[in-house]
């Protein structure tokens, strides 16, 4: 594969609690100089290793091109000196582009006027360049330019970079049904797996899988599908310097890589949830990886046949369900967790502020922050074995398995409801939510 060999130096952006596993997706694709930072991450790449970074990343929300920065006081301040770089560098004035802006500093109290004197340097700047004598508007299209520009100014320090994915952010995969009803974002829940530590070739049961975001980003991982691949009107696509070539050959590459399988198990009790599921599974070609069914997860008892994985939950918790109904359904989940799942891992996502977080009984191995669009939420990832937790991490299997069969030990647990032998009927109370209105 042709590649020039010179790195240049990149931002990635993402979601607060994943720029660790950032990092190391950055480093697993081989960029170097990888530097976390808040909902960031800084690194250097080749061509190549960008292209491959850009077509496979899970994690990541848009990747930047720093590409001029200087000091400025204000916004008159910024135009004077934006005027006077080389734009013909890097933007074209006859493609259209849109302006993006991040600013916090007291030298610009309106983020949006920065951003007018931007655009403002730009059209007053290629009027005046004699390459670009026949340009006397800039092409300003804010619903799919084929430029996007990123503005950032923090204090004085201004940073002008090139968004190479341009409008539309890396979590939107194209697979979702239209009318899915509150689903996880997709690079949250790409990264939801990754800090439950979860791997392809794991078994995955999502037991409450809505429109199916968990089943599908597992199954593309599973698949070595390079997600991005086929993307069209990127801002990369139009810079100086991009090779096609080496973007096609790549993909090729990438999409060759395959990787063992393991099942994957969603369901939900709600059947409209299961068909918008299943429509996603359909579309990302996943049929043969990702199996989706009506059934209530209370009811529901680990596959037979396979080894045993992690189970992820992103329960209900929203204002439409009675707080009543949220303690006997969280206290019903910790109970179906602790009594039917051991053997597992699972991970649950939860509000952080959540009352019935309490009900779940359950002692988390580690919990991370992280936030579901507005919503501080905890995502709590539990090891679930037979018996006392003490006996479990000194290694001592006697006691968990004399444990597992004395009905005080499943003290540290508070299942609501009844628990018997394995095999027979396990009965919790059941939460009344309405399967049809119900949401988060
Ligand atoms: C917040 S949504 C899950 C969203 C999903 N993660 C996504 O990305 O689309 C919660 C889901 O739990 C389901 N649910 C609630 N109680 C259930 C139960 N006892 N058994 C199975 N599914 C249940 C609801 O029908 C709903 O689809």
């Amino acid at each position: 594969m042709k590649s020039t060999e010179a790195s240049n130096a990149y931002v990635v952006r993402t979601l607060m609690g994943l720029e660790s596993l950032v990092c190391e997706e950055l480093n697993e694709h081989g960029a170097t100089d990888v530097e976390p930072g808040r909902r960031s991450a800084r690194f250097s790449a080749t061509d190549e290793v960008l292209y491959r970074y850009l077509q496979c990343t899970r994690l990541a929300v848009r990747v930047l091109r720093p590409i001029f920065s200087f000091q400025a006081k204000g916004p008159d301040d910024l135009h004077a000196k934006a005027l006077k770089v080389d734009w013909g560098q890097w933007v074209d004035p006859k493609r259209s582009m849109a302006l993006d802006v991040t600013v916090n500093s007291e030298h610009f109290p309106h983020d949006q006027f920065a951003m007018f004197r931007l655009k403002d340097a730009l059209s007053d700047h290629f009027q005046a360049s004699s390459r670009a004598r026949s340009v006397h508007h800039l092409n300003i299209n804010r619903t799919a330019p084929e430029q996007l520009i990123h503005l950032h100014i923090a204090g004085d320090e201004v940073t002008l970079s090139l968004d190479l994915v341009g409008k539309d952010a890396l979590f939107k995969r194209g697979y979702r049904a239209p009318k899915a009803r509150a689903p996880l974002n997709e690079v949250l829940t790409a990264g939801l797996l990754g800090l439950a530590g979860w791997k392809p070739g794991e078994t995955l049961v999502d037991p409450m899988c809505g429109s199916g975001t968990f089943a599908v980003e597992a199954g593309l991982w599973t698949a070595g599908v390079p997600i991005h691949a086929g993307r069209r009107n990127w801002t990369l696509f139009g810079m100086p310097g991009f090779q096609a070539q080496l973007w096609r050959e790549v993909g090729e590459v990438a999409r060759e890589e395959r990787i063992a399988r393991a099942p994957i198990l969603a369901s939900d009790w709600n059947k409209h949830p299961v068909g918008d599921a299943r429509e996603s599974v359909r579309r990302s070609g996943l049929e043969h990886l990702v199996r989706v069914e009506v059934a209530d997860f209370l009811d529901l008892r680990p596959p037979r046949g396979v080894e045993p994985g992690l189970v992820v939950l992103n329960p209900p918790y929203g204002q439409r369900v009675h707080a009543d109904d949220l303690e006997n359904l969280y206290g019903g989940i910790g109970g179906a967790l602790k009594h039917r799942w051991s053997g597992w891992r699972a991970a649950l996502l939860f509000p952080k502020d959540l009352e019935a977080q309490h009900r779940i009984g359950l002692k988390p191995s580690a919990k991370h922050t992280v936030m579901n669009g507005p919503l501080a939420c905890t995502w709590a990832v539990y090891e679930l074995f037979k018996g006392k937790r003490i006996d479990h991490l000194t290694g001592d299997v006697e006691g968990a398995e004399t444990a597992a069969s004395d009905p005080a030990s499943s003290a540290s647990v508070n299942p609501v409801g009844e628990e018997q032998e394995e095999g027979a009927t396990v009965r919790f109370r059941r939460p009344r939510i309405q399967q049809q209105g119900e949401e988060n």
